[in-house]
């Protein structure tokens, strides 16, 4: 095993590859499976604004701040805590966004191999026919049965590994650049459609108009637990695609862009969602079935509902595509550069180890249903420990990092490329990362796991 040469280092090659690069990381079924849902369960409007109001006060900080220490190191989490603090334990975070990555990809490749099956039963007319309570049983039969979900899973995990092996420029950018487009335009027809349905405007009126006896403290650890994991922030994801950016490029501009255009697509996603369901007089509701249960019933009643289906399931893996790459690009960055492996071997073996795990998540209804901990099957323990603790957790001790450790000239340097940028916020900036981010998130996070209660 030969020693990473950094002076060969990969990159993105334009600003344009970076943001659609971080903006597919970012979008994902985070946005258009579980921010429905949520969405669903949580009163509508009321969870938007909450979540809203987290983006800006907490998630855009604490983007720029993962972004700020990838590119000013240049390595992968691990090696740029190693940099930025040698002789510190700060990697240690380092070392727990891979293993957040492990759990979050073992978890979220079985979902993303689920939107293939979907396609399937779209292409076929699968759902042709079938009422709603045998739509419900076609989807929890499937979840429980062993050898498609895992046909699908290896599948999922084939493609993410392809394009993780071929680099970050020539992978990674490459396929982003044509997909992040296609979803867009993809959602775009589906809200049109949902839209122009008669009865479409109570989904709109739950959408927009809040309903605040719905929310609870737990409304409040939802919605920055899913924050987190729509912007793809807490684990060194945007450590790691930081450490590709430009050093010409402005930074707070791509932590903006990326996340508005986050935002954007999980309302357009809600958008595409609601007025269907209450169109057809659904519960909103459902809960994780939402997408997979209550749509395909609505597409099976819906002129044009065929085409409908295979776009959007079309439209679902796409966006979970450019999700599970960034987050084996964490391990493999991290097995390339501190274990010397070639970007090759790292990338299988990253896989592999990831797949094991992730076998026994698919598993999580049929043979290895009985395994729960705190009543909690595999698959939801690795969801609720990745997004819920481990992001938050992993975020606050990074805004920790830039607030209290890293010196604010060197912050300031990197966020102004060396002051060839005004950047005016910085102040602001670093009196959220200081104070209020680190307050919000701990006391949301204590509040949640039941430490706390107000
Ligand atoms: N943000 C993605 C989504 O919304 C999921 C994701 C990708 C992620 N990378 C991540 C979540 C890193 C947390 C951390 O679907």
């Amino acid at each position: 095993m030969s020693e990473f040469d950094f002076s060969k280092r990969d990159s993105f090659g334009s600003k344009f590859g970076a943001i659609a690069a971080a903006a597919g990381s970012a979008i994902g079924l985070g946005n258009i499976w579980r921010f429905p849902y949520l969405m669903g369960e949580n009163g509508g409007a009321a969870f938007l604004f909450i979540y809203l109001g987290f983006i800006f006060a907490i998630g855009i900080p604490v983007m720029l701040s993962e972004f700020v220490i990838g590119r000013s190191t240049q390595r992968n989490p691990y090696g740029a805590f190693k940099i930025l603090a040698p002789k510190k334990h700060w990697y240690l975070v380092g070392l727990m966004g891979v293993v957040a990555a492990f759990m979050i990809l073992a978890f979220y490749t079985v979902v993303s191999g689920w939107t293939l099956e979907y396609i399937y039963q779209s292409i076929i007319n699968g759902f042709s026919g079938k009422q709603t309570t045998e739509l419900g049983q076609m989807f929890d039969s499937f979840k429980a049965s062993t050898f498609r979900p895992i046909l699908w899973f290896v599948i999922f995990m084939a493609m993410t590994t392809y394009i993780v092996i071929s680099g970050v420029k020539n992978g990674i950018e490459k396929y982003t650049k044509i997909l992040m487009p296609l979803l867009a335009a993809i959602l775009i027809v589906l809200c049109i459609r949902t839209i122009t349905l008669p009865g479409a405007s109570e989904g709109l009126k739950f959408i927009f108009k809040p309903d605040f006896s719905k929310v609870t403290t737990y409304t409040f650890l939802q919605a920055l637990g899913q924050v987190f994991f729509s912007l793809s922030i807490g684990m060194g994801t945007l450590i790691t695609y930081g450490s590709y950016m430009n050093k010409k490029d402005n930074l707070a501009n791509t932590a903006v862009s990326v996340s508005l255009a986050d935002t954007f697509v999980a309302v357009l996603a809600a958008i595409a969602i609601f007025p269907a369901v209450f169109a057809f007089g659904i519960e909103p509701s459902e809960g994780p079935g939402l997408v997979f249960k209550t749509l395909p019933n609505i597409f099976q009643q819906m002129p044009g509902g065929y085409f409908f289906a295979i776009l959007f399931f079309v439209l679902l893996s796409v966006a979970a595509l450019t999700s599970t790459i960034s987050v084996l690009e964490v391990i493999v960055a991290y097995f390339s550069e501190e274990l010397k492996m070639t970007r090759k071997r790292a990338t299988i073996i990253a896989s592999a180890s990831v797949s094991i795990l992730g076998l026994a998540t698919v598993m999580s209804w049929g043979s290895l249903a009985n395994v729960k901990i705190f009543n909690k099957n595999i698959f939801d323990i690795l969801d609720f420990t990745s997004a819920n603790v481990l992001l938050p957790v992993g975020g606050l001790l990074i805004v920790g990092f830039i607030g209290w450790f890293h010196g604010y000239k060197m912050t300031k340097d990197e966020l102004s490329n060396n002051s060839e940028l005004k950047a005016r916020y910085i102040p602001l900036y670093m009196f959220i990362i200081k104070f209020i981010a680190p307050i919000a998130i701990a006391l949301v996070f204590l509040n949640g796991i039941g430490l706390l209660k107000f």
